[in-house]
């Protein structure tokens, strides 16, 4: 890993709002961006679509190594394979925190993760970003709200795509998912111990924004 290139590790729970916070920071400082979460959502539609077990640690691991991803202009490659919206449905989100919960397929994308850090700069938004991929990330930001607020968010969102849901199934959605998400016994959720912590629930996303590139002017560049 090359500790010379600065990183901004971003962590929470989904619904946060830390993939839309990466990806306006990143546009801000010109810096690479990492959607850590892709790579798990990109393992379990792969499963899906080759008829795979997630549960089976060892056969998502092998799957984990052999893909190969990229990232062109905010697309996601995976193969010859166009998996843009695929990789965001509901159903893949919870089976991607099933094949998360793999300490083995963690181990087999550390790497892939550490090689987005290239020149002028990485922000990598996930769970375990401060804590185990880029433990010596110059700012380590940890967004949280509370689960109500994350459940309203996305249902806004999934309404505004003009698909129908209800508010409640998302927000047992949300818990269950938090609850594997922090409990797991590899590189759960939680902040790092010196991360800055922001609660963006009663927070628009332009002052959590602020916020963060204040913290990053002064810390990073
Ligand atoms: O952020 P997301 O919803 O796209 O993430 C999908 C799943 O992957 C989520 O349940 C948590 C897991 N994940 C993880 O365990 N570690 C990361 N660094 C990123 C995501």
């Amino acid at each position: 890993m090359n500790k010379s290139i600065p990183v901004l590790a971003i962590d929470g729970p989904s619904g946060s709002g830390k993939g839309t916070l990466a990806a306006r920071i990143a546009a801000e400082l010109g810096w690479h961006l990492l959607d850590s979460g892709a790579l798990y959502r990109i393992v379990a539609a792969m499963a899906v679509r080759r008829g795979l077990d997630v549960e089976q640690e060892q056969t998502m691991c092998e799957l984990a190594q052999s893909l190969d991803i990229a990232f062109p202009d905010g697309r996601v490659r995976v193969d010859d394979l166009d998996l843009t919206d695929e990789i965001r449905t509901e159903d893949i989100g919870v089976m991607a925190s099933r094949v998360a919960a793999l300490p083995a397929v963690r181990a087999a994308i550390l790497e892939l993760q550490r090689n987005f850090a290239q020149a002028p700069g990485l922000v990598a938004d996930g769970r375990d970003m401060g804590t185990v991929v880029f433990p010596h990330a110059g700012l380590k930001i940890f967004l949280d709200a509370s689960a109500e607020a994350r459940a309203e968010r996305r249902y806004n969102q999934l309404k505004n795509k003009g698909l129908s849901v209800s508010l409640r199934d998302l927000l047992e959605q949300i818990e269950e998912r938090d609850a594997r998400d922090r409990e797991r016994a590899t590189a759960p959720l939680k902040a790092a111990s010196d991360a800055l912590l922001i609660d963006s629930t009663q927070m628009t996303i332009e002052e959590v924004c602020t916020t963060v590139m204040q913290a990053a002017t002064q810390r990073l560049l």
